[in-house]
């Protein structure tokens, strides 16, 4: 995983900024349960997303384990953020109506704890809110990227852990149950083939962890044309569960 303290400096800008996070904003919105009071973004970063749920009359929480990410998180919610691992927050069983776990679950090794975790806190009636399926998202678009690495991603990506049917099954093991789902684009986040290819190269796409993978790789991104021409932006998926 990235060091997100040596990250935050730079984090809104690099990830979409101020118009993706309107976006994201808005679609974790659109599957919170009506009414919610106590919202808890988990992994809430700097803030940027969590920040535009606030309203009248509701509690937005931020908690993350990354003191760098959550000094930038302070400023926006002041008083309202808490410095904890995602598996062991500092919260009352039942205490919260909405859980978020925004761009967290595909970087762990295991979600299971999380949800769990996040399960426990939720009151009855309450709203799980999750990104899935994240490392998929730029490919989810017909691009001639995306054709030219679809076997290379089929063949060697290890299994995501924040795959949508994993989530669910784990999800509905925990008496969680699916309610809806959206999306939200990655706004100006679409790559060139020569980004890819600098990606690949340090070692950040899992479907290169080996030397035959990255060399294959590299060859079938430079294949391509218009080297610097940004591919589709990626679409991300958000799903919801009811406790
Ligand atoms: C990709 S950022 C997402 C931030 C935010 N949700 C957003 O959409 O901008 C991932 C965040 O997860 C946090 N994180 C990673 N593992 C964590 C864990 N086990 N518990 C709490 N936070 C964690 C990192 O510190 C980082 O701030």
């Amino acid at each position: 995983m990235l060091d997100y303290d040596a990250e935050a400096r730079d984090y809104d800008a690099s990830r979409g900024g101020e118009p993706r996070a309107r976006v994201a904003a808005a679609a974790v919105e659109r599957l919170l349960p009506v009414g919610a009071r106590v919202v808890l973004d988990v992994a809430c970063g700097t803030g940027i997303v969590t920040a535009r749920l606030l309203r009248p009359g509701r509690t937005v929480l931020g908690a993350d384990r990354s003191p760098g990410m959550l000094r930038l998180a302070a400023r926006r919610l002041p008083g309202a953020v808490l410095c904890a691992d995602a598996a062991q927050l500092p919260l009352r069983a039942g205490s919260v109506d909405a859980v978020l776990l925004v761009w967290l679950l595909h970087l762990l090794p295991d979600a299971a704890p999380v949800l769990a975790e996040a399960r426990r806190v939720l009151r009855p009636g309450g709203v799980l809110v999750t990104t899935a399926d994240k490392n998929d998202a730029y490919f989810t678009a017909p691009s001639d990227l995306a054709e030219a690495t679809a076997a290379l991603r089929r063949r060697h990506a290890p299994r995501a852990t924040d795959a949508a049917d994993l989530l669910t099954a784990r999800a509905t093991a925990l008496g969680l149950r699916p309610v809806g789902e959206t999306s939200f684009p990655g706004l100006g986040q679409g790559r060139s083939p020569r980004a890819w290819r600098e990606a690949a190269e340090r070692g950040r796409l899992p479907w290169c962890r080996e030397p035959a993978e990255l060399a294959a790789t590299v060859r079938a991104l430079a294949a391509l044309p218009d080297q610097d021409a940004p591919r589709p932006d990626p679409r991300y998926r958000l799903l919801a569960f009811r406790g």
